[in-house]
């Protein structure tokens, strides 16, 4: 059994991150967000994966190299453009072979694994199998409708009057009868190729598609507000860590890891949250749920709620929260009056003010 991971696409809704970064390698406690999903794979009992990349390639393949360090072998798949979830499986026909697979968004984070969701599907063996998740709003999503026995009758991407309250969360396994469904797939109304009707033509054809549903905590971390509610739930799970240096002048309260190199003085840390490898920060407040990045500085500031990535600084501002800051970023009060605000902000940023 293989996985494929897909790790390209747009990004629009994390713009401007995705401008430079790849969404899936956004850090969530100090991880990127695909390696919790690298590491749910290889605990699922599979070891090899075709990871698909788009125009941050590059970054992907910098990050997870050859897959040795999570016990993975890792072969890349590049695709030309983003041009749907089942044109993934299309070009990742040879890589794929005969086997059966797991299909895994690279921007999805499940808290539990998905052992139990692979082991089923070996031990059943199905044509397909969704990993199904109950969810507030069903028609922002794609929607399963079930029989009594939990088969897959009927599939819908964000449908207006939603069959049921199941959304597909983006985990799925497939047999090989799906590739020559794949080929001879149309483009959809996004002009994308649509894993949905892939699904769809599975079972206009009567294959047998099973649905798998988690009860746990299930998130796609398409957008900012779930990246922040992601890293919120992963620390306070986090386990505890002292490896950096903090002053006698500074308090501590709660959870929280304070990696290597790290230096806390005179500041106020209430956890959860963890502070990154060489991250300095000083007589500054951090708050529950954030996320500090390697050689970050924080001084005189306060955040929280927040995600700030590598290198970036942040001193004498006000405070700080609900905020994804991303790489080399510098946040620092104007030097004189007249009282106004300079903003050097990147294409689609989203900038909140105090008046
Ligand atoms: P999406 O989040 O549905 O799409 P996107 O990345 O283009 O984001 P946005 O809607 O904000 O523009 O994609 C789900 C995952 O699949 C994500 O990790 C990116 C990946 N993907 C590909 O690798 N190739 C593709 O053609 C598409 C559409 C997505």
């Amino acid at each position: 059994m293989k996985a494929l991971v897909l790790a390209g696409g747009t990004g629009s809704r994390l713009r401007p991150i995705t401008h430079t970064s790849a969404k899936q390698l956004v850090p969530i406690a100090n991880k990127p967000v695909l390696f919790y999903g690298l590491e749910a794979i290889r605990d699922s009992g599979i070891r090899d994966v075709g990871i698909i990349t788009g125009e941050t390639g590059a970054e992907v393949r910098g990050a997870v190299g050859d897959g040795s360090r999570f016990g993975l072998s890792v072969t890349y798949i590049p695709q030309e453009a983003p041009l749907g979830l089942a044109h993934c499986v299309l070009i990742a026909r040879e890589f794929l072979g005969d086997d059966a697979f797991l299909m895994y968004l690279g921007d999805n984070f499940v808290i539990n694994g998905i052992r139990g969701f692979v082991d089923e599907f070996r031990s059943r063996r199905p044509d397909a199998q969704l990993l199904l998740t109950k969810v507030a709003d069903p028609t922002q999503f794609g929607v399963a409708e079930l029989d009594v026995g939990g088969r897959v009758i009927g599939v819908a991407e964000k449908p207006d009057r939603p069959k049921s309250d199941l959304a597909l969360a983006g985990i799925y396994m497939f047999t090989p009868v799906i590739h020559p469904i794949v080929a001879e797939l149309q483009p959809g109304r996004r002009g994308e190729l649509e894993i949905t009707d892939a699904i769809q033509e599975l079972i206009l054809r009567r294959a047998d598609v099973t649905s798998h549903v988690i009860t746990g905590y299930w998130k796609d971390t398409g957008k900012v507000e779930d990246m922040l509610e992601c890293n919120r739930m992963v620390l306070e799970g986090l386990a505890p860590r002292m490896s950096g240096a903090v002053d006698s002048e500074s308090e501590i309260i709660g959870r929280m890891e304070i990696a290597e190199d790290a230096v806390v003085v005179r500041s106020r840390l209430v956890g959860p949250l963890s502070i990154g490898p060489g991250a300095v920060v000083t007589d500054s407040y951090v708050g529950p749920f954030t996320s500090v990045g390697p050689g970050c500085r924080l001084d005189s500031t306060e955040i929280e709620y927040s995600i700030v990535m590598d290198r970036s600084s942040v001193s004498g501002v006000g405070r700080i929260h609900n905020s994804l800051i991303g790489k080399e970023v510098d946040i620092s009060p104007a030097a004189s009056a007249p009282r106004g605000h300079q903003l050097i902000v990147g294409d689609h940023s989203r900038v909140r003010l105090d008046h």
